[in-house]
């Protein structure tokens, strides 16, 4: 056992191994019923042999396979957001979507917008153009489209100098079996600085993570947490009249579903840059529609994109043309408040309202988390909810840089800096947590 590969011991565990079979009293082959199987060696020695601790882990081999598909599909979906620069095609070449690291390597220094550019836009600013593009003509031929493609890539970039990938571009079929959309992965092969440039990534990724980890708490707690609902209600209470509302940093759409329930000839723009948010956005709008008995999907407009580049997407946002915004617990958590709120003032028309809450230096996390346990606890709620509250605690001290950045004062200077006029102030929203500010775009 000490010696064999561990393809084999793979094997052995049972994952792979060939169904076992019997026969039935008519003597007809059947597949037999798994048995349970004894405790072997794999189950308690680690994989690597005797001279060694083992990896964390290594001991515990899954049990299974069971229900191993329900956690192999939960995990597949994400898996693409955290994994190598990644991307996503539609059947003519247009860019659908990419992952977190292909926007910190290419899409964000490119300027590329998802549904507005085409492969080509990336394939132009390659090292190898000239190589990729007759390729290309070549084996993407329309009548005999390849399954799947691979082949090298560089890409030119200010801050790591040439980056060399191995693309590797797959066919995604739909339910009639027909080309629906490619998937490419940009295996990174060589960068001029590789180490700084993976430093980088990891940092990107990690902070993507750490709201795509959010996500899933989030809802479990804030919707049974009534300081934040009285938040919520504040800011779009101050949005009343307002038609054409853009929901900044959207997150699970608490405020996007209040903006459309409240005034029924209202469109709502929900702009959010976070996979595991949009996905709880559009399952808890489709319920919300069911519920409700409303069209909720007609008057909203979802859009994937990083507040710091709303400037970028100018024909589908168009600027001057919003009468009200809301940014609920979002400014703290942007790179450049100033260059975010100077965007937003663009988009809005004159006399338009931005409706914001954030927190700042002098924010008191655990105060907030405090009166969250006490609310939950009051409900009954808090020991049902205690691994939710305890992971989103460790969300917020993963941000705490971020959450205490910026002073009263400079969240003052970045509005007024961008051009509004503040008309409202309040501290004490919230437990204390946050400002909650309304300003007009004179
Ligand atoms: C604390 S949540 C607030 C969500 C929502 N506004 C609410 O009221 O519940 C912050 C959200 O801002 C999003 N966000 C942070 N930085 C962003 C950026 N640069 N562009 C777009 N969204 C961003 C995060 O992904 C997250 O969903």
């Amino acid at each position: 056992m000490k010696n064999k590969p561990l393809h084999n011991l793979v094997d052995e565990g049972g994952i792979i191994a060939p169904a076992r079979t019997k026969r039935d009293s008519d003597n007809r082959m059947i597949a037999a019923r798994p048995q349970p199987r004894k405790k072997s060696q794999v189950e308690t020695k680690n994989q690597l042999g005797a001279q060694y601790d083992g990896l964390p882990g290594s001991c515990d081999r899954p049990t299974g396979p069971d229900d191993s598909w329900r956690r192999i599909a939960a995990a597949r979906a994400p898996a693409f957001d955290q994994s190598v620069p990644a991307y996503l095609l539609d059947e003519k070449y247009w860019f659908l979507d990419w992952n977190p690291a292909f926007d910190e390597l290419v899409a964000c220094p490119l300027g590329l917008k998802r549904l507005r550019n085409h492969a080509e836009d990336f394939i132009r600013e390659l090292v190898n153009v000239e190589a990729v593009y007759q390729r290309s003509k070549k084996i993407f031929d329309p009548k005999n489209v390849p399954l799947i493609d691979v082949e090298p890539l560089v890409f030119h970039t200010e801050k790591y100098g040439d980056v060399e990938f191995e693309k590797i571009a797959v066919q995604i079929s739909d339910a009639h079996a027909q080309l629906a959309s490619w998937c490419v992965y940009l295996n990174i092969t060589r960068a001029h600085r590789l180490e700084e440039m993976w430093d980088d990534l990891r940092a990107s990724l990690e902070s993507h993570l750490n709201w795509s980890r959010y996500a899933l708490s989030y809802d479990k707690l804030l919707l049974n947490f009534d300081d934040y609902f009285d938040l919520v209600d504040l800011v779009v209470g101050k949005v009343s009249n307002c038609k054409r509302c853009l929901d900044l940093g959207a997150g699970t759409g608490n405020g996007t579903i209040k903006l459309l329930e409240a005034d029924l000839d209202r469109n709502v723009w929900a702009i959010e840059s976070n996979q595991a948010m949009i996905q709880q956005l559009i399952s808890k709008l489709e319920k919300s529609e069911v519920e409700a008995g409303c069209d909720y999907f007609g008057r909203l407009h979802v859009l994937k994109e990083n507040l710091l580049r709303l400037d970028d997407v100018k024909d589908i946002l168009s600027p001057g043309s919003y009468d009200g915004a809301i940014l609920i617990n979002v400014l703290y958590a942007v790179e450049d408040p100033e260059k975010c709120l100077r965007q937003i003032f663009r988009l809005l028309q004159a006399g338009g309202r931005l409706v914001l809450s954030t927190s700042h230096r002098n924010t008191d996390v655990d105060k907030l988390f405090m009166r969250m346990q006490d609310v939950l606890e009051r409900k009954n709620l808090f020991s049902q909810l205690s691994p939710n509250f305890h992971d989103a605690r460790e969300r917020h001290k993963k941000m705490e840089a971020l959450i205490h950045r910026d002073t009263q004062q400079d969240i003052r200077g970045y509005l007024e800096g961008a051009g509004f006029r503040i008309v409202d102030w309040r501290e004490k929203e919230y437990a204390d947590a946050v400002v909650v500010v309304e300003a007009l775009k004179p």
